[in-house]
């Protein structure tokens, strides 16, 4: 009675965020959430009692997971008395989670007590991560405020691609990502497993894999069974990437037979798109990668299969005198016929392998089986030609966490936007979106800070309602997120200062410090022009240790907010941003004296110069702001050389430009 009344009650919602009551920092905004009365105070007395599905073991360990958390958070062991949540689950799910996993929720709470009703153990595993968001202080200690929320995803694949083929990830590393995830209700582990600089998994059919392919860094089968357990625990599923026929340099040192030109190959160290591929005119060929896949699809249960795809070298295939007679003898017109040919025997042996397969958008072509899934990397229109053509499809155009874009900017993307010209069933055919981090510029000392917290705001955009899209609100709770990331091990927050102690080598580390706290990297591109990184460089740069969208990029737009706030501004605000345009002129002397004795600190010297000027030009601008003579010659100027000094200084962006901008764009002028 008490759930049908919830549901009713909460049928009526609007999904954002409530404009009046205490105002949450669940991130992502649930579907419905309405406030109640009261709140359920937490303290050793706190207990979970379960009516689950006997046998539910992952469950067991899920809430006990729960408690240890929320045991952290309040500082109290819990589970002496015998009120608190009430956790009712209908089912197990599915013994292998697909995208149809019922992963809803409702969750009520009272002054008396919590409970949570879920129709699966993942839907209850939602829940928990919610309740545990809900926890907030007072002055009496620590409590849950009242509230009913009826929860569900919004899009069924929401992921996250990890490259362990460029740089190997350690199984922890892996582990503290889907940790994370779990945080923020993520769903898909797409784990990129092979690529031209190496081959990540123990075949024991075909051991030269990973004998030859790895440099000795790869994941034994017990270790890949070990993370697909982790991440089944969380309600995570792990899709494969075996990247195929192109970037697949690492198979051929092995196996050179299976490629297009002849060999010897050799691991790749350098990044970009390379020739070798396999050739898809031999039936040996499809004769190893039927094994291969017979011996893996044992260990990875997921029902998907990703074949990769992408960028194909089409000199691969042209340069091949044989391979040109078989596409004249089949028909076949071009390189992409030939891949299109090649694409339709893979779905074949995945099928009797029952997997269903995924590649990205390069392998839509006519004559592909519409069980086939599309991600999209090179746009959303290619997302919807695949849905119009009868195509699953998951978006991952602008979700590229190695671009090094802004939390907002990746937020503001949407697998199916408003004004979409998809049909409802097409719309439905787009099943969501990944997060990708390529590994080119990756080591397990930075990925967390090149994942988190961005990823968070991602996930947000994929489980909550299209219309949850407020940008200060969003900022706002992932300030919060930042911590929550934190206390399950994730190293985000403290990747940087610690770098800047390492780099130091045992000198004051500050100035190098604060002026990493202000920029971030340059984008995988703008790197790669500037820096010939191979696999053996060691990535301990300035830009390995800044870190995308840093908090002081938004601290920063919001402090020239409130300076600009329409009723004379925010006398304290200007005050702080005063006092930050007085210190930055001072770190580049600092850095420079640093880099006496620190020489990979002086690498971010050109970003320090650059935010002298910045600061110049913002104290200019709290000084016309404040009744100085400005004129429109004056604001053109600087706005001018902001664009520019926008443009990466050495290997760094300054992230604080966009709030200065915003300050100059401010000053009025006669
Ligand atoms: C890709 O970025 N080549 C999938």
């Amino acid at each position: 009675m008490k759930i049908l009344f919830v549901v009713a009650l909460l049928g009526a919602l609007h999904p954002a965020p409530p404009a009046a009551g205490p105002r949450h920092t669940l991130m992502p905004v649930p579907a419905g959430l309405a406030w109640g009365s009261g709140r359920l105070r937490l303290d050793g007395r706190f207990t979970a009692v379960v009516h689950g599905v006997p046998g539910d073991a992952r469950l067991e360990r899920g809430v006990a997971r729960f408690l240890r958390r929320l045991e952290r958070t309040i500082g109290v062991a819990v589970g002496a008395g015998t009120t608190g949540l009430t956790i009712t689950v209908r089912g197990k799910g599915a013994a292998v989670q697909g995208p149809d996993e019922d992963e809803s929720y409702l969750l009520d709470v009272t002054d008396t007590g919590a409970t949570l009703t879920a129709p699966t153990t993942v839907g209850a595993l939602r829940g928990l991560e919610t309740l545990l968001q809900l926890v907030e202080g007072d002055s009496a200690g620590y409590a849950v405020p009242a509230v009913h929320i009826a929860d569900r995803p919004r899009f069924p694949w929401r992921g996250l691609l990890i490259d362990a083929g460029r740089h190997f990830q350690p199984v922890e590393t892996i582990k503290r990502q889907l940790d994370g995830m779990a945080v923020v209700k993520l769903n898909v582990l797409h784990w990129h497993l092979s690529e031209d600089q190496g081959f990540r998994v123990e075949s024991r059919r075909f051991p030269r894999l990973q004998q030859l392919g790895s440099d000795g860094r790869y994941y034994t089968q017990e270790q890949i069974r070990e993370v697909v357990a982790y991440a089944r625990d969380r309600g995570i599923r792990v899709v494969p990437e075996f990247d195929m026929p192109g970037h697949s340099t690492a198979w051929f040192v092995a196996y050179p037979e299976e490629a297009s030109s002849p060999g010897p190959f050799t691991i790749e160290r350098t990044f970009g798109v390379f020739r070798p591929a396999f050739d898809p005119t031999r039936e040996s060929v499809y004769r190893f990668i039927d094994a291969f896949i017979g011996e893996m699809a044992a260990l990875f249960p997921d029902p998907y299969w990703h074949i990769g795809g992408d960028e194909v070298d089409a000199a691969a295939w042209k340069d091949n005198p044989r391979i040109r007679a078989f596409m004249r003898a089949h028909r076949l017109a071009d390189n992409d016929a030939l891949q299109a040919y090649f694409n339709r025997r893979l779905s074949a042996i995945l099928t009797r392998h029952r997997k269903q397969m995924v590649g990205w958008d390069e392998i839509l072509h006519p004559g592909l089986p519409t069980s086939t899934v599309i991600q999209s990397w090179r746009g959303q229109e290619s997302l919807g030609r695949g849905a119009k053509e009868g195509h699953l499809g998951i978006l991952s155009a602008n979700f590229y966490l190695d671009h090094m874009r802004t939390a907002e900017f990746h937020y503001l993307q949407d697998p199916v936007p408003a004004g979409s010209l998809l049909t409802a069933e097409e719309a439905r055919r787009v099943l969501g979106g990944e997060a990708c981090m390529w590994g080119e510029h990756l080591s397990p000392e930075s990925i967390d800070s090149r994942i988190w917290p961005r990823l968070a705001a991602i996930a947000e955009r994929l489980w909550s309602p299209r219309e949850v899209r407020d940008v200060p609100d969003m900022y706002r709770r992932l300030s919060v997120m930042r911590g929550r990331l934190e206390e399950v091990g994730l190293g985000s927050e403290g990747h940087t200062p610690r770098m800047a102690r390492q780099m130091a080598g045992g000198a004051d580390p500050a100035a190098l410090a604060a002026l990493l706290s202000l920029a971030e990297p340059a984008s995988l591109g703008e790197r790669a022009r500037r820096q010939a990184l191979t696999t053996l460089t060691p990535l301990v740069f300035a830009a390995d240790a800044a870190r995308p969208d840093p908090p002081a990029q938004w601290e920063l737009r919001a402090l020239a907010t409130a300076v600009l706030a329409r009723d004379g501004g925010s006398a304290e605000a200007r005050r702080v941003l005063a006092s930050r345009f007085a210190r930055w002129p001072g770190l580049a002397p600092a850095l420079d004296s640093l880099g006496a004795t620190a020489p990979l600190a002086r690498d971010a010297l050109p970003a320090a110069q650059a935010l002298g000027r910045v600061a110049a030009i913002g104290t200019d601008a709290l000084e016309m702001l404040g009744g100085g003579p400005a004129t429109a010659d004056w604001k053109k100027e600087r706005l001018a050389q902001l664009d520019s000094l926008e443009r990466p200084q050495g290997l760094l962006r300054l992230s604080v430009i966009p709030g200065v901008r915003l300050l100059v764009a401010g000053v009025p002028v006669p």
